[in-house]
């Protein structure tokens, strides 16, 4: 059975996936009053996590991911509405390349919007969307 958990057991293992799944600029998680970690579980075994900063009312994500074989089992959508039940925050902001499409559509389908673009902005040449969820 899947849960969501805040918890920093799981630290390496957050580092690890970051590095094998997107660009390994997570080298040290930072958790404290602002940077928050939520790890999804299976049974007790990691399948991903969302790291994020919160400060009054807004969130940003840092990161979400998921190990490929626990794609697509609501996982995703169960982290960030976790995050949002518990934070309550009136805005949610991120980051992401406009090559990584499932991602893009993955937070289209939570509501968010892009609000803004940055042509050329990553090292490979793609844009950055800039997207934003509001309550
Ligand atoms: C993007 C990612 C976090 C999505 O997590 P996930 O657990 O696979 O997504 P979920 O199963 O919770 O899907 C939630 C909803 O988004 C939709 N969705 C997920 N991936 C999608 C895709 N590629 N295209 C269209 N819709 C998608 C699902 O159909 C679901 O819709 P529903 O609520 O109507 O059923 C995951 O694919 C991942 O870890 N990708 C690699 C890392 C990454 O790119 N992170 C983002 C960096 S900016």
């Amino acid at each position: 059975m899947s849960k969501i958990e805040e918890s920093n057991l799981y630290n390496k293992e957050v580092i690890a996936l970051e590095k094998e799944r997107l660009t390994g600029t997570i080298n040290d998680l930072v958790i404290d009053d602002n940077h928050k970690l939520l790890v999804a579980l299976d049974s007790n075994k990691f399948c991903g996590y969302l790291y994020f900063t919160n400060i009054l009312d807004e969130i940003e994500i840092i990161s979400i991911c998921l190990k490929q074989e626990y794609e697509k089992k609501g996982l995703g959508k169960a982290l960030f509405e976790h995050m949002v039940n518990v934070y309550k925050p009136s805005n949610v902001y991120l980051e992401v390349s406009s090559n990584n499409l499932n991602a893009y559509n993955f937070y289209l389908r939570l509501g968010f919007v892009t609000y803004n673009k940055r042509f050329n902005y990553y090292s490979d040449k793609s844009d950055a969307y800039l997207m934003k969820w509001s309550r």
